[in-house]
This record gives structure tokens, C-alpha cells and sequence, in this order.
């Protein structure tokens, strides 16, 4: 094996540096009396980053400083505090803890769920207040009959649509594009799936294109029967329209687990009686924290002893080579551009066959044309290859039956073969 020198920016989780420490050296920097004279010195020689779940930024003037860097090892499976696009275009493998932390995560959104609906927590206080003994605790509102929408049907927005079906609720969701293996209904934008549904449940992940896009104008179209839960990422939410709105009852409740400025809650969130708070312990157990923490340590062992990376994320895919430095970072970013190019040129063809306006949603098309690319890559029959484009055409899209799909796929065959 070779060493592989690992250095960690900024303490976080313990189980992470101690998990390392045993297999790998590990270098904590912020320990170090002098750190800039430290990255000085040793940056240079640097090649694996671990990022162990504190609030520091993994940005492009860090990575910059470390020449030889090769990954950066993730805990948690948000990842916005690292400038992942950066890394990709320059050769760097990020990677995360996908998986591992899903069932954890939303048994706290139902939890908090439950929380704010039925104000469990305040009945609590009020039992202990002896407040019980001069009088019941008033009615709540209540789940039956109601519908969560779900913004962000990833693998843990998943999760948690499995346990909001067995509590009863009807579930729907907002996304960037529909997906056609999924039974519940998709809204194209959020402020329609916000009048429709009762519960917002917010699962999508953090950064700019996410930023503040829970707004006044959602929580006005949640309304006044509405709950928000956020068990994502605090910048997702305006923090002072969940505010006004909390105060002036155009929504009813909220529970959140994530905040804009953690671990700093704003006091007029504090003050406010109908609003549920947990310090983000989404994941937060001992047997899911381990899992997440051997997870980074794995894709640091599996780099050190030359093998892929297991969990890299989308913006730094696996292309087979590693230890990219100098020129073979501009090549791979030059292929990445390339099969960029390819995946809108499949774009083209659909909006060509498919017979689409100049303006439709090129979002959602390259969507679906990356999602063909995998099956294509995957080796999935051409039948196969039919069948998922004549649903996407059929059922998200709502174009009326035609040869067009089959012919989507065959051009995009040629297009993309087996190089990707
Ligand atoms: C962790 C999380 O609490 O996985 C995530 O994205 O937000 C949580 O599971 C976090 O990574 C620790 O800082």
C-alpha cells in the first residue's frame, strides 16, 4: 500500500480522525500552532483531503495549495461546503457517504413530522410545568388525511416517502425533472406542489442553485394549515419568511433539523412557540455516524491501494484513472467536456423527434438524456432502451404515442456507443 498522507482541515466528528489514524497518517490542521506556515511546508506533498463534518469550506483557494491533491473524502452525504465543480474540472475525486445515513435521516423527518403536527414537544413541557394538572393539553392538528410533498425525491427523500405512505399520507413530489420509475405525482414547480400538499418536506441538497428557494411566496401557497420540515440544508429556506410566516400564522408549524447559520439559531426562531428545533442530528446516532465515518475511510483505502473511489459525487464521476496531476488533469477535463457535448447533442435529437418548442425545459431533457447514457453504459438492452424513453415520452412528458422514442435511441447509440 502506499502512504497516502491525509490531512484534515478542521475538527469535526472524533470517529473520523480516529478511524483514520489507525490505517493512515493524518495530518489535523487545525491543531498545528502555525497553519499556514504548516500548508507552506507540507501542502506540496499533500494528495488526500478528509473533510470530517465540521462547518469548514474545502474551496478552490484551499485545494489550490495542494498541488498533488487527488481526493477529498467527505462525512455526510451534502457536500456543499466543497467546491466539487472545481475539483471535477480539475482532476480531483470528491466523494461522500451516500446510503448509509438514509433510514436515520428520515426516521428524524418523521419524527419531526409528527413533532411539529401534534406539538409532542410542547405537550411535553406543559406535563412537566404541571400545567396537565389544571387542565388538558389542547387539540392539535392532526396527519390523517393529509398529503406531504416532497422537494428532493433522492434516496433519502425516498426513505421517508416509504414511511409517510405507512403513516397514511398521500405523497408527491418536486424535483429538478420527474422520474419515470416513480409512481407519485411530480409538480413542476414547487409553488404549485406547495398549494397542493399539506406537509413540505424538504430533502433536496444545499448550494447556490438551491439557495432561499423555499420563499414567502411558497409558505403563502402552503398556508395557513401548512407545516414545513427541513431536514436538508438550512440555506434551502429563507429563515426570516419561515419567521414572518410562523408569526403571522400563514403557515401553521414548521420542524427543522438544519439552519442557515449553524450552530447559531436565530432568537426570534427561538422565541417562537410553533416551531419545532433539533441541533441536526438527522444522522446522528452512533451505529449511523460509524457508518458514515468507515465509509470515507473505505474510499481513502481503496485510493491509497490504487482502486476507484466507491462513492464519488456526480460532479467528479469515476473515468478510470487516478492520481490525475498537471496534464492529465486537462485531459480528463477536456473528456469531460466532450461527453458534456455529447449528452446535448441527445438533447438536440430529442427536442428534434419529439417535436419540441425552442423554449422547453432543456433541464429536464438533459436529465433524462443522462439518465438514458447510464442504461446505455450499463449495457441495457435496446428494448430496455425503448421502453424507459417511450415512458419518459408518454408519462412525464405527456407526448402522444409515436416511433420518435425508438428513434431517440438509436441515434443516441451511435452518439454515445461504448467510449463514454
Ligand atoms: C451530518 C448531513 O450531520 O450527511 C449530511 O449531509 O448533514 C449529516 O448527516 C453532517 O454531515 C455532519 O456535519
Amino acid at each position: 500500500m502506499k502512504p497516502l498522507d491525509v490531512l484534515m482541515p478542521a475538527a469535526g466528528m472524533g470517529v473520523v480522525a480516529d478511524l483514520i489514524v489507525e490505517r493512515l497518517p493524518l495530518h489535523r490542521l487545525w491543531l498545528e500552532p502555525d497553519p499556514e506556515a504548516w500548508l507552506a511546508k507540507h501542502g506540496p506533498a499533500i494528495r488526500a483531503i478528509a473533510s470530517a463534518g465540521g462547518h469548514g469550506r474545502i474551496d478552490e483557494a484551499l485545494m489550490r495549495r495542494l498541488p498533488k491533491l487527488e481526493i477529498v473524502a467527505s462525512f455526510g452525504v451534502g457536500y456543499d461546503h466543497i467546491d466539487a465543480r472545481w475539483a471535477g474540472e480539475n482532476g480531483i475525486i470528491v466523494t461522500h457517504t451516500p446510503g448509509v445515513l438514509d433510514d436515520e435521516v428520515a426516521d428524524v423527518a418523521m419524527g419531526l413530522t409528527i413533532m411539529a403536527v401534534r406539538r409532542l414537544p410542547q405537550a411535553e413541557r406543559y406535563l412537566r410545568a404541571g400545567q396537565w394538572l389544571k387542565a388538558s393539553f389542547p387539540l392539535t392538528a392532526s396527519l390523517r388525511g393529509r398529503t406531504m410533498g416532497i422537494l428532493g425525491l433522492g434516496r433519502i427523500g425516498k426513505a421517508i416517502a416509504h414511511r409517510a405512505e405507512a403513516f397514511g399520507l398521500s405523497v408527491v413530489y418536486h424535483g429538478r425533472h420527474a422520474q419515470p420509475d416513480v409512481s407519485y405525482r411530480f409538480y413542476p414547480t414547487l409553488t404549485g406542489m406547495a398549494e397542493a400538499c399539506d406537509i413540505l418536506m424538504v430533502t433536496a441538497p444545499g448550494g447556490s442553485e438551491t439557495r432561499h428557494i423555499v420563499n414567502a411566496e411558497v409558505l403563502r401557497a402552503l398556508g395557513p394549515d401548512g407545516v414545513l420540515v427541513n431536514i436538508a440544508r438550512g440555506s434551502l429556506v429563507d429563515e426570516q419568511a419561515v419567521i414572518e410566516a410562523l408569526r403571522s400564522g400563514a403557515i401553521l408549524a414548521a420542524g427543522l433539523d438544519v439552519f442557515d447559520n449553524e450552530p447559531k439559531v436565530p432568537t426570534a426562531l427561538i422565541a417562537l412557540d410553533n416551531v419545532v428545533l433539533l441541533p441536526h442530528v438527522g444522522s446522528a446516532s452512533v451505529k449511523t455516524r460509524h457508518a458514515m465515518a468507515q465509509c470515507l475511510l473505505d474510499n481513502l483505502l481503496a485510493w491509497s491501494e490504487d482502486k476507484p473511489p466507491l462513492t464519488p459525487v456526480r460532479e467528479t464521476p469515476w473515468r478510470g484513472a487516478w492520481g490525475a496531476t498537471g496534464a492529465r488533469r486537462s485531459a480528463i477535463a477536456a473528456a469531460a467536456e466532450d461527453k458534456t457535448a455529447r449528452i446535448s447533442a441527445v438533447v438536440d435529437i430529442m427536442k428534434d423527434l419529439w417535436d419540441l418548442p425552442a423554449d422547453c425545459n432543456e433541464g429536464e431533457l438533459f436529465a433524462y438524456a443522462e439518465q438514458l447514457r447510464d442504461r446505455i453504459l450499463a449495457g441495457e438492452s435496446r428494448d430496455g432502451l425503448y421502453a424507459f424513453l417511450a415512458n419518459v415520452q408518454g408519462k412525464s412528458l405527456e407526448i402522444p404515442a409515436s416511433d420518435a422514442s425508438r428513434a431517440i435511441v438509436d441515434r443516441s447509440l451511435d452518439l454515445i456507443g461504448a467510449s463514454m
